[in-house]
């Protein structure tokens, strides 16, 4: 069944890679590694079922505290990623967002992502967003100081989001969040306060095209029932 509502903006905290690996008896950085290969499915399935934007919880501000082995592996697949996916963001003409505060990154990966946003900042109908060392409340201090800087004593809304990594990106519709968790983690807090959050058991490198559906049915339901009252 082809969901009826279909929800502009889908964010997905994709959690339970390391869970995923372990109850294969692998190493945690096996579970990345193909939580990083089924990116591309995912994606490519929301932009075919016409969702404009995708974001995804890649790496946060809390990550770092995780052993330097691992994050170093997150990193070094997020590299892989950015240099692989260019062909296809430009063939099917997607934009993308990198959200997060790139300084304090390795500085081939902080510059390949400013290259890859640079090239694709003319495409429009579809973006994918990814949080890469991102922090919720580090990017609402980070908005602040940027208006305090500007000098402004008073600010609307509209301000305040053209200083947020999402600047000129619709709200977030739906948060997915798989592996059985049910938490936001400081994932886009600003962009996602009338967000609908649906959890699944299933770990990151599971979820699939079927999975896909079934919270966009869900969606599409608490959608309808919504728009009754
Ligand atoms: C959460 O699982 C996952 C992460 C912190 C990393 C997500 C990164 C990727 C999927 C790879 C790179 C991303 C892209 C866009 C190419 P966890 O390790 O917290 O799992 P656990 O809760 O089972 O330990």
């Amino acid at each position: 069944m082809e969901s009826k509502v279909i929800p502009s903006h889908v964010g997905f905290i994709m959690d339970g890679n390391g869970r995923w690996a372990k109850g294969k008896g692998m190493p945690r950085n096996y579970g990345h590694t193909k939580g990083a290969n089924n990116v591309d499915l995912v994606v490519s399935k929301c932009f075919e079922k016409g969702i404009k934007v995708v974001s995804l919880y890649a790496f946060s501000t809390e990550n770092w505290t995780r052993p330097k082995q691992e994050v170093d592996k997150i990193l070094a697949l997020l590299h892989k990623f950015l240099i692989k996916y260019t062909k296809k963001l430009i063939t099917n003409q997607v934009r993308l967002v990198i959200s997060g505060d790139l300084n304090v990154l390795p500085e081939e990966l902080a510059v390949l992502c400013r290259e890859k946003m640079e090239i694709t900042k003319n495409f429009e109908g579809k973006i994918l967003n990814i949080a890469l060392n991102y922090g919720g409340r580090q990017e609402i201090l980070m908005a602040v100081n940027n208006l305090l800087k500007q000098g402004k004593t008073e600010i609307t809304e509209e301000d305040f989001m053209r200083e947020l990594y999402t600047a000129n990106l619709p709200d977030i519709d739906l948060i997915v969040r798989t592996s059985g968790e049910q938490r936001l983690s400081n994932f886009f807090p600003y962009q996602s306060v009338y967000a609908e959050l649906y959890f699944t058991n299933a770990y990151w490198p599971d979820f699939n095209e079927e999975e896909l559906q079934k919270a966009l049915d869900w969606y599409a339901e608490r959608n309808r029932r919504f728009g009754g009252v």
